[in-house]
Parts: structure tokens; C-alpha cells; sequence
């Protein structure tokens, strides 16, 4: 069989071009001919655009496509949503087999495996083609964020928190403004570009005033913007510069956490930033709904103010949920931990 290994390590990395905003899954694929030879490659660029095969496909020299293996980090979709099914377009083009990293668990897309299968084209899991398990993890891992929520229909919450080597996140005086260097504040806002919506608490909002925009180093308007949402019974001030913004912002006078991420879920958000403040982070934090932690580390120390994180109901060491660190990443002087959390459907 062609290198699949090596196609579906490619696969991977191609699909991490891809947005993790606008409710579709990072996808590569690697089309190789009988021989082995790479006859094309592609990615999803988002929702709207083609899939990753259709991408491939498309720019694929179609006489070397007639037995032809794909590679794909994740299982061909088989229904028809803004782009026709990929499964036909395989088969049509003449694929002779299929391997893929993870099955689709979206059950109005999934079924392409068997559907391929049952028209003579070996489908094969990434495993039964005897991918070691470091390249089809990589794969996986792409999807995994999208595919939790998926299944939990709700969304991927990542909290961030931008805090004083101990732990602070507004000095005494309140004062907040800024904690973190450049370089962190910039990455920030390329996590903003990447998410469906941010969500802050009406405490933020009345204290900071934020506008809520993703915005490049030089702070033009990045090209995706999340949708701004505040969560609070609090009134947003009529003069707010999040309602300045261009785009769209919404304001769930709520509490109640699980009922805002439904109302986001139903706006289509599949990945959404939990950007705080402390209240809101350690309320979501309580309640179980944050998946991956975003917490900036800034070398300076405060001695007094307002704690990252609030009481989460930790009686003992031995009780306190330990979360997996994912990467480690300096940022100026400033240190990015990225981590999640350690139960739960992942
Ligand atoms: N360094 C950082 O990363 C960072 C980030 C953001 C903010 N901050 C700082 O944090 C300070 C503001 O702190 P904060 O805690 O007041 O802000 P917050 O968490 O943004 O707002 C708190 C408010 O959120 C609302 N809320 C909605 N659902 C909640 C829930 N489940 N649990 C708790 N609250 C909920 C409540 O509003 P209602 O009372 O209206 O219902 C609550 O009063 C400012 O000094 C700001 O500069 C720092």
C-alpha cells in the first residue's frame, strides 16, 4: 500500500490551515496513485468552502485518480449540506480506498465509510492501515475539540485568564490594564479571530470597557470577528464600545451558564472564549463548562487584588482537579499554558 503514514501525517498538517470558527472541522487529505506518488492535496478553508476531498479532487490530474487511496484526517461526510457529498465525488473520480483518522460523530454527516464500503471501495481506519498511533493521534487531535462538541451538542469552551505570577488578574485599585506583554495580548487576539463567539461577564464589561474585537498587532480588524457576547443581568451601557464594534453582539442577562451556551449552540457557535472576568470564569469553571484553559502568565507580582479564579469548592490538595497541560509556549516575557481540564468527554 502507498505511504499512508507518511500521507496522513501531510493530511494533518494541512488541515491545521484550516478555521476552528464557523462550526466545521479542521480537514486534510492526501490523494496518492497506485504507485505511491502524491496526485493532489487539500483542506477545508470553513464552512461554505469545500471539503478537504473536494478540495483535493479539485485539483487533481483526473487519469491518475482511477485506484487512488485518500487520506483523511477525518471520515468522509455523506450528506449534502452548502457542498454535495464527498463520498460521491470519491466514488465518481474513480478512488479504489479510503483511509481515515477518525469516524464522523456528527450523525447527519456520518456513514460515509459504510456507504463506500457497500459500493466496492476498501475503507480502511487509520489503526487498520497500521498508522503508528502518534501520527493518527496527531490527526485526531485536530477534530477532537469540534467532535466533543458535536456530540455534547455544546459548544468547546476555552476560559482564558491573563494573571500576575501570583495569581492576580486587577491590582488592588482595580487597575488591569496591562497585565500581560504584546506578545501575549497579540496571541489573544489571534485565539479571538479563531472562535465563534467571546463571552466576558457585565462586571468586565463595566469595569474595562473592552471592544471585544479580534484585531492584528497593528489594530486593524482581524478578517473573522467572533460574535461579543456579555453574560450578567446587568444592563449593557448604551455607550459601550462592544456595541460600537462592527458586528454583531449579543447580551444574555443570565446566570445561568448552561442556558447561555445553549443560546450560543443555537446561534451556531461550536467554539466559544470564555474571556472572564474572574466571576464568570470561576462560575463556568464550578459548573464543569470549560474544556481548555488559555492562562497567561505575566512576571510581575501584585500581592493584593482579584484572584484568577474565585472559590471553586476545593477542600484539600488531594481533591484539587490537576488539568493536562497540552503546550507551553513563551510569549515576550510572559508564559502561555494551555491546558484541559481532566474529566469529562474530551
Ligand atoms: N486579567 C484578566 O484576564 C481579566 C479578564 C477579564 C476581567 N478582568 C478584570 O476583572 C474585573 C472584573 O471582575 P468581575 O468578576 O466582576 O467580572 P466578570 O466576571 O466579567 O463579571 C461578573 C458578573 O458576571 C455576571 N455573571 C453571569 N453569569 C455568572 C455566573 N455564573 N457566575 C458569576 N457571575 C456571572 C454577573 O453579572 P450580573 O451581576 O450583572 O448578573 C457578575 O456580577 C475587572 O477589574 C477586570 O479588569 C481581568
Amino acid at each position: 500500500m502507498p505511504d499512508v503514514s507518511w500521507a496522513l501525517g501531510r493530511a494533518a498538517e494541512l488541515a491545521e490551515r484550516g478555521p476552528q470558527h464557523g462550526g466545521n472541522p479542521r480537514v486534510g487529505c492526501v490523494l496518492l496513485a497506485t504507485d505511491g506518488a502524491v496526485v493532489s492535496e487539500g483542506w477545508h478553508r470553513g464552512a461554505g468552502t469545500a471539503h478537504a476531498e473536494a478540495a483535493a479532487l479539485a485539483g487533481a490530474d483526473p487519469g491518475r485518480l482511477r485506484g487512488a487511496t485518500a487520506v483523511v484526517t477525518l471520515e468522509p461526510c455523506h450528506h449534502s449540506g452548502r457542498t454535495p457529498p464527498c463520498t460521491r465525488a470519491l466514488h465518481a473520480a474513480g478512488v479504489a480506498r479510503v483511509v481515515y483518522a477518525v469516524g464522523d460523530p456528527d450523525p447527519v454527516a456520518a456513514g460515509g465509510a459504510r456507504w463506500l464500503a457497500t459500493r466496492g471501495v476498501e475503507v480502511l481506519t487509520a489503526e487498520d492501515a497500521g498508522v503508528p498511533a502518534d501520527v493518527s493521534g496527531r490527526a485526531a487531535d485536530l477534530t477532537a475539540a469540534w467532535a466533543s462538541a458535536v456530540r455534547r451538542r455544546r459548544p468547546w469552551v476555552v476560559g482564558k485568564t491573563a494573571l500576575s505570577l501570583d495569581g492576580r488578574v486587577a491590582a488592588a485599585d482595580g487597575t488591569s490594564r496591562w497585565i500581560t506583554g504584546a506578545a501575549a495580548r497579540n496571541h489573544a487576539h489571534t485565539v479571538r479571530a479563531d472562535v465563534d463567539a467571546v463571552v466576558v461577564g457585565t462586571g468586565t464589561v463595566l469595569a474595562d470597557d473592552p471592544a471585544l474585537t479580534a484585531r492584528r498587532p497593528d489594530g486593524t480588524l482581524a478578517e473573522h470577528q467572533p460574535l461579543r457576547v456579555v453574560v450578567g443581568r446587568r444592563a449593557v451601557p448604551p455607550q459601550a464600545a462592544l456595541r460600537q464594534a462592527p458586528g454583531d453582539w449579543l447580551h444574555l442577562p443570565t446566570r445561568d451558564l448552561r442556558t447561555a451556551l445553549d443560546r450560543l449552540w443555537d446561534a451556531g457557535a461550536r467554539r466559544v472564549l470564555v474571556e472572564g472576568g474572574p466571576s464568570l470564569l470561576s462560575g463556568a469553571l464550578r459548573e464543569h463548562l470549560v474544556d481548555e484553559l488559555h492562562a497567561y502568565l505575566a512576571p510581575v507580582l501584585l500581592g493584593a487584588g482579584l484572584p484568577a479564579v474565585a472559590d471553586l469548592g476545593v477542600p484539600t490538595l488531594a481533591d484539587a482537579p490537576r488539568w493536562r497541560p497540552v503546550t507551553t509556549r513563551t510569549l515576550g516575557e510572559d508564559l502561555l499554558v494551555v491546558a484541559h481540564r481532566p474529566q469529562g468527554d474530551l
